[in-house]
């Protein structure tokens, strides 16, 4: 069979899928396959796309058949220990590493890595350093491979750990990222098959709510942020930002929410809130109020 014949052939899967699929399986990139209708197709090669094919019909996502996926425009390895990583975290890490030009050679932690995605584009954008966090460790397995794999071999670190429970109290960080679960219970079941059949349900849950995990890990973070620290947090559905704001707020922190492309609240930003009677050492404090970086 000739590449040309099989895109036209299958009905089910779409023509985008299907040259991801022969260009994987060829491992030549798109614009080959669509320049070369003719090539004919080994047994091999057409054993090889015809079983990711039934895959892909079954609802199996693209990216874990190629073991694939683009972010922040640089190739990130996924498989079905990690998520696949989302556009709109885009935003977080736009913000971030507007931070982290602010800073000074700025410590980061980025919590709940999974492929990491956050924490890679934070060091190729001007941290000082950075340590990855998850509680799986098949996930941390997979970011250390993309670290490794986009030339990273120093600046970076990878733990497994339960929120902080594995971090020494007292280490301290100029910005903590996170994505963490945030679906609720009652609404995994509907979400698409694609992802609820697939892809890792520890990724995606945080609770009865969606909540929970982040409330916890709100409740902990101020002993992990330094005085001039940032923290940015992705959240989900509409209505989760005014909580777990208000959990920042309750401990004094500055609290606003970036909208993303559609207009929804999608990424939480807090520092600590100057306390009165406390001024912040001179040079290290920011301008209070106003919603002023602190540097
Ligand atoms: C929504 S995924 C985000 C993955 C990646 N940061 C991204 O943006 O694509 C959430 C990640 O949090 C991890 N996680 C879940 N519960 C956790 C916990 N209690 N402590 C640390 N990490 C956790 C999951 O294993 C998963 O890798």
């Amino acid at each position: 069979m000739r590449i040309g014949q099989l895109l036209l052939s299958e009905k089910n899967v779409s023509r985008v899928d299907l040259i991801g699929i022969v260009s994987h399986v060829l491992s030549l990139s798109r614009e080959r396959i669509l320049m070369e209708p003719e090539r004919v197709l080994d047994e091999a090669e057409q054993g090889k796309i015809g079983h990711a094919v039934g895959e892909r019909r079954k609802g199996k996502p693209l990216a874990y058949l190629t073991n694939e996926r683009e972010f922040f425009s640089e190739p990130f390895y996924v498989d079905e220990s990690v998520l696949i990583p989302r556009p709109e975290t885009e935003l977080l890490v736009e913000e971030a590493i507007r931070i982290i030009r602010t800073k000074d050679c700025p410590v980061v932690l980025d919590m709940g890595t999974g492929s990491g995605v956050i924490g890679i584009n934070l060091l190729k954008n001007g941290a000082g350093s950075v340590l990855c966090t998850d509680i799986s460790p098949d996930a941390l397995a997979v970011a250390r491979k993309n670290a490794h794999a986009l030339g990273l071999a120093t600046g970076i670190a990878f733990v497994a750990s339960d929120l902080f429970s594995a971090l020494k109290k007292g280490r301290s960080f100029d910005l903590i990222c996170a994505n963490l679960p945030y679906v609720a219970l009652h609404e995994w079941e509907g979400l698409m098959p694609e992802v609820r059949e697939f892809e890792p349900k520890g990724a995606l849950v945080g609770g009865m709510k969606g909540t929970e995990l982040y409330e916890k890990y709100l409740g902990e973070i101020g002993d992990y942020l330094k005085d001039t620290g940032v923290l940015l947090c992705e959240i989900g559905s509409e209505g989760q930002a005014a909580p777990l704001g208000a959990v920042l707020k309750k401990s004094g922190f500055e609290v606003t929410v970036l909208h993303d492309l559609a207009g929804r609240e999608r990424v939480i930003k807090a520092f600590v809130r100057e306390k009165a009677g406390h001024p912040r050492e001179a040079g290290r404090g920011f301008a209070g109020g106003g919603g002023a970086e602190p540097r």
